[in-house]
């Protein structure tokens, strides 16, 4: 037994049919759809040094941005106990240290989960092929590597493929699964580089997590309709990927952001993460669509923080519209420039 070393880059996503609500292990109550990003991603360096004393179990070192941090290590440690057994029984053997840092300031209220539990499961799956002596990327690689992502954070295991990803058993997409995500190939070039300017409205912890918002879904009284909603959305989706009609792309996707907000605000207890300047925002993108015809559209992850969508050829008026019109509205004058990118790497 030698001491090992793998590291994966992999970014973050933006899910345009929304996954909110689970059951069982970490397992979606519909199928949901997302654009990987690229900008925004999460680098991990996992090293596995063999250790004498096997039986106790998880042993770690978790360094986020090169400090040490007991929080996350604990996280992982927990993360990792629950799933070794099935998945990785080997762990034990090893004693681990990570590091781990975000291409985007940890501050900025973006959520990490997709990036870093997906470039953590990367890197666990190339440390299990290491060991066994045979690294192939095939199918069963990334397939075991969503799992695991999933396990850590749902939205994650959509992170381990570039482009357009669905996460959820849908009679419409082949080979798609509860348990893991599958990629979508034939997608129209005009979302190949479509832009996702993310605009920081407010960098402040949110006061419910995912976590507490997800089970809310279990007593929600219009959850069966949104279930039934989500599967309508992605049948609608699923064409418009592939011939580009842009008009109903952004009727889906404000239509799915504004309905995960519906959710919250209809939740027991009820709860509402939306800020004035989130829907001063989608006014202003609204008009200026109007306006302009230009397809520009939001969207929105379990927070006040706006993604907006747009194909790269409208850049230049998008950017001059933000600066001029949207900048007021940002926390600081944050936002964060990313794109539809091809998914994680391998860094080593
Ligand atoms: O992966 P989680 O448990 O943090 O849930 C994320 C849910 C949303 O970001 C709101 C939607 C999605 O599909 O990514």
């Amino acid at each position: 037994m030698q001491t090992q070393e793998v590291a994966w880059q992999s970014p973050s996503n933006i899910a345009i049919i929304k996954y909110w609500g689970k059951h069982g292990v970490q397992l979606p109550r519909n199928p949901s759809l997302s654009f990987t990003l690229s900008a925004a991603h999460t680098q991990t360096k996992l090293v596995a040094e063999p250790k004498e004393d096997t039986g106790g179990g998880i042993s770690l070192d978790f360094y986020f941005e090169g400090q040490a941090n007991a929080l996350f290590s604990d996280k992982i440690k927990r993360f990792l106990s629950s799933i070794y057994a099935e998945y990785l029984p080997f762990l034990p053997n090893y004693h681990l240290t990570i590091h781990s840092q975000n291409s985007f300031p940890h501050s900025a209220g973006i959520a990490s989960s997709a990036s870093s539990m997906s470039a953590l499961a990367l890197a666990l799956c190339q440390l299990e092929q290491k060991l066994e002596g045979q690294e192939v990327r095939d199918t069963e690689f990334y397939q075991k590597a969503s799992v695991l992502s999933r396990l850590g954070s749902g939205s994650a295991s959509r992170s381990v493929y570039g482009g357009v990803v669905v996460w959820g058993q849908s009679a419409l997409v082949e080979g798609s699964s509860d348990q893991w995500a599958v990629p979508m190939l034939d997608i129209s070039p005009v979302f190949e580089n479509y832009q996702d300017t993310i605009l920081i409205v407010s960098a402040g912890e949110k006061p419910v997590s995912s976590r507490a918002g997800h089970a809310l879904m279990n007593t929600n009284r219009f959850a069966s309709e949104r279930f039934r909603q989500a599967q309508e959305n992605l049948a609608a989706l699923l064409p418009v990927l592939k011939n580009g009609d842009l008009e109903t792309f952004v009727k889906i996707t404000e239509e799915e952001a504004l309905t995960l907000h519906a959710l919250m605000m209809t939740s027991d207890p009820s709860y509402l993460l939306l800020l004035p300047d989130t829907l001063a925002i989608i006014e202003k993108v609204r008009d200026f669509r109007k306006k302009q015809g230009i397809p520009l559209c939001f969207t929105l992850d379990a927070g006040p923080n706006v993604h907006l969508l747009y194909p790269k050829t409208d850049r230049e008026i998008v950017m001059q519209f933000i600066k001029e019109e949207l900048y007021p509205h940002t926390q600081a004058g944050q936002w964060l420039e990313d794109q539809v990118g091809e998914g994680p790497q391998e860094m080593l």
